[in-house]
């Protein structure tokens, strides 16, 4: 039998939305389903790697014979993210972290005042992928771009400034693609050009997703 393209490579991938806390009861999220970094999780898998996915909360079950990690925080994420990094060939940023956080989680619930108007004071989270990227000796660093317009120059900025090795851009201005669809349209950008895949399944987009991956991922050149 053959072995697949990723046999004896380790790749993490961070899945789902972030919750940061406010109060006990009370959270900041978004719309994220974790459907795209779970199909790439299953197609690295199927591809021989050894897949660690680290996960926000999402509603789907856990693949089978892939290493789970559940957090809820970006800050948990980070953590998950750079325990046992040095083993890590590839890394897929496929979360939708959220950006900020409440300054401080009260330690009661929250009481509703007489007031009208509420102000949160929230402070900005730690860039995962950035803060992979950065590491000495880094994986092989992908990121995703999610743009609602001018989507391939935003993501060659991104591609730069977070030092990333390939980004996957998608226009979310689209609601029949992206956020929460079964169904994806991806152009995937590199140092050294630009391609655009059809739309399809996720699941299908996560096997050539994959196979871009480990094409571009040349261990040799590293
Ligand atoms: O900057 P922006 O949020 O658009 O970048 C999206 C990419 O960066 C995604 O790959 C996402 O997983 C990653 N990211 C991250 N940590 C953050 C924000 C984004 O890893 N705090």
């Amino acid at each position: 039998f053959e072995s697949g393209t990723l046999t004896g490579k380790t790749v993490f991938i961070t899945a789902g939305p972030t919750r940061e806390a406010l109060d006990p009861v009370r959270y900041i999220s978004n719309h994220s389903s974790g459907k795209m970094g779970y199909a790439l999780a299953q197609a690295a898998a199927e591809a021989g790697a050894k897949v660690k996915l680290i996960s926000g909360p999402v509603t789907l079950p856990p693949p089978a014979r892939i290493e789970t990690i559940t957090v809820e925080s970006a800050q948990e994420m980070l953590e998950a993210s750079l325990q046992g990094l040095a083993h890590c060939d590839i890394f897929i940023a496929a979360a939708a972290v959220a950006d900020y956080r409440p300054t401080a989680v009260s330690e009661h619930k929250i009481k509703k005042g007489s007031e009208e108007i509420m102000e949160l004071h929230l402070v900005k989270n730690p860039d995962i992928v950035a803060t992979v990227a950065s590491m000495e000796n880094k994986p092989f660093t992908v990121g995703f771009a999610a743009e609602t317009r001018d989507v391939l120059k935003y993501a060659k900025d991104k591609l730069t400034r977070k030092n990333l090795d390939m980004i996957i851009a998608n226009d979310v201005s689209r609601n029949d693609i992206g956020f929460n669809s079964d169904e994806n349209a991806v152009t995937v950008v590199t140092h050294s050009g630009a391609e655009t895949l059809p739309q399809t399944s996720k699941r299908k987009l996560a096997t050539q997703l994959i196979d871009h991956i480990a094409n571009q991922y040349t261990p040799l050149a590293r």
